[in-house]
C-alpha cells in the first residue's frame, strides 16, 4: 500500500504516538487540572508537555499562549469570530480552504467587510496586492501558509512585516506547513497561529489549536464557548487569561498525549530534516509526472517553493476514476476532487472538476514515488 493522502491526515503515525495514548488511558486517565490528586496532576503534566512541544515547534517562548481545541477549523473560527465585529474589514487570499472561507463568508453577512486578494494561476500571492487592499478600517489579514491543493507557499513573513507597519493583526492557517516547513511565529510576524495536530505534527485527529501572540488583546477577543476550566472556580465569569479563556470543558487529554509524542518526534527528527526529505520526494514526483504525456500539473511545480502536495489531472479521465484506479490497481491512496477549497480551484482553473492530489509525508520513500509514477504512466497511456 502507498499512502499519499498526508495532506488530509498523516498516516501511519510514529509508533510513539499510539504508545503515549495507550499509556495515558491505562495508567493516567484522570481529568487534567480539575482535581488535586496525583493522577490529575500527572494528566495536567502531560497536557502541559503537549503545549510545550507545540510552542517549541512554532518558536513560541511561552507555552501558555497555546490554546488547545479540536483542529485548525475550530482555531480559525475562534480567531475570526472572536476578533471581527460589524464594521471591521478583513483581507484574505483566493487560495483559502473552506475552514477560512466559510467563517469569513458568514461574517460578511454579519457586516464584516471582506477583501479576497486574487492569487496567480499558480496560487502565488503578491504582498503588494495585500498592501493595496488595506483600508483604514482593516483589522486583520488572514491567510493559509501553504495551499492544500497545489502546495504553493504564501509569503507569510512579508505580509507579517506589512501588518506590523500598518498596526494590523496577522492570522495564519498552518494546517499544511506546521511540522513540515519551518514556521516561527516571531520571525514570521504572526499574531494568531492556527494549527492542526493530525497532519505534519503526527498527532491524532481531534487535536489542534490557536497560538495567541502578545500583540493580541485577549480581553477584546470573544471565546467560542465558556464553561469549566478548573481555574478560578469561585467565579461565575470566564477567566480572562490564557489559555483558560479559550479552553472550556474537559480537554481531549488522551489525544494531547498523542500530540505531545508526535510533536516531540518531529522536534527530534528536526523540521529542517523532514523538510529536506519532503523536498527531495516532491522534486522527483514533479519531475517524473511532468514527463508523462497526458498529465497536467498545477501550481508552481518547484519543490523549493511549495509543500509536498502535488496536484494534477490525467487527460481523458475523470478525477474520481483516476483515484479509484490508483487504489485498485496500485494500492495507492490519494485524494481527488475539490479538497474543501473551491476558491483555490477557481484560482488554478480546475473548478469544478478538481484535481488528483498526492500529499507526501515524512514517512514516504523514494521507492513509493517511483512506484506511483509507474502507476500514473499506465493510466495516462490508457486515457490517451
Ligand atoms: C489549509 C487547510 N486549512 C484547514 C484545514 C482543515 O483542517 P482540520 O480538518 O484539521 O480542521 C485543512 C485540512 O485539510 C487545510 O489543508
Amino acid at each position: 500500500m502507498i499512502y499519499f493522502d498526508n495532506a488530509a491526515t498523516s498516516w501511519p503515525k510514529p509508533p510513539e504516538v499510539a504508545a503515549a495514548m495507550v499509556q495515558f488511558l491505562e495508567t493516567v486517565g484522570a481529568n487534567p487540572g480539575r482535581s488535586g490528586h496525583r493522577l490529575s496532576a500527572e494528566a495536567a503534566r502531560i497536557v502541559y508537555g503537549a503545549r510545550a512541544a507545540v510552542a517549541e515547534l512554532f518558536g513560541v517562548p511561552d507555552p501558555l499562549r497555546v490554546c488547545f481545541g479540536h483542529n485548525v477549523t475550530e482555531a480559525l473560527n475562534l480567531a475570526l469570530r472572536g476578533l471581527l465585529r460589524p464594521g471591521d474589514h478583513v483581507v484574505t487570499s483566493s487560495m483559502e480552504h473552506n475552514s477560512m472561507m466559510r467563517p469569513l463568508r458568514a461574517l460578511e453577512r454579519a457586516d464584516v467587510a471582506l477583501t479576497v486578494v486574487p492569487c496567480s494561476a499558480e496560487g502565488v500571492l503578491d504582498p503588494a496586492d495585500v498592501a493595496a487592499a488595506i483600508r483604514p478600517d482593516t483589522k486583520l489579514v488572514a491567510l493559509n501558509h501553504g495551499s492544500n491543493v497545489c502546495g504553493t507557499l504564501l509569503p507569510v513573513a512579508e505580509v507579517g512585516r506589512l501588518c506590523r507597519q500598518h498596526d494590523l493583526l496577522l492570522l495564519v492557517d498552518t494546517a499544511q506547513t506546521g511540522g513540515a516547513y519551518p514556521v516561527d511565529m516571531r520571525a514570521d510576524a504572526i499574531d494568531l497561529l492556527a494549527f492542526t495536530g493530525h497532519k505534519s505534527l503526527y498527532g491524532p485527529m481531534g487535536t489542534g489549536g490557536l497560538i495567541v501572540g502578545p500583540r493580541v488583546d485577549v480581553r477584546q477577543m470573544e471565546p467560542l464557548k465558556r464553561g469549566g476550566t478548573g481555574s478560578r472556580s469561585e467565579r461565575e465569569e470566564q477567566p480572562d487569561f490564557l489559555p483558560d479563556v479559550f479552553e472550556s470543558g474537559t480537554p481531549n487529554a488522551v489525544g494531547l498525549a498523542g500530540l505531545a509524542a508526535g510533536a516531540r518526534w518531529v522536534l527530534d527528527r528536526g523540521v529542517a530534516a523532514i523538510h529536506a526529505h519532503e523536498v527531495a520526494l516532491t522534486q522527483r514526483l514533479i519531475g517524473g509526472l511532468s514527463e508523462v504525456p497526458g498529465v497536467t500539473l498545477y501550481g508552481l511545480r518547484d519543490a523549493e517553493l511549495q509543500t509536498a502536495t502535488v496536484s494534477f489531472n490525467v487527460e481523458g479521465m475523470l478525477v474520481n476514476e483516476v483515484g479509484q484506479r490508483l487504489d485498485e490497481d496500485a494500492g495507492l491512496m490519494c485524494r481527488v476532487g475539490l479538497h474543501c477549497a473551491p476558491a483555490a480551484h477557481k484560482t488554478l482553473g480546475t473548478f469544478p472538476s478538481g484535481t488528483v492530489r498526492f500529499g507526501l509525508g515524512a514517512l514516504n520513500t523514494v521507492a513509493q514515488v517511483e512506484e506511483s509514477l509507474v502507476a500514473v504512466r499506465a493510466l495516462a497511456e490508457e486515457g490517451r
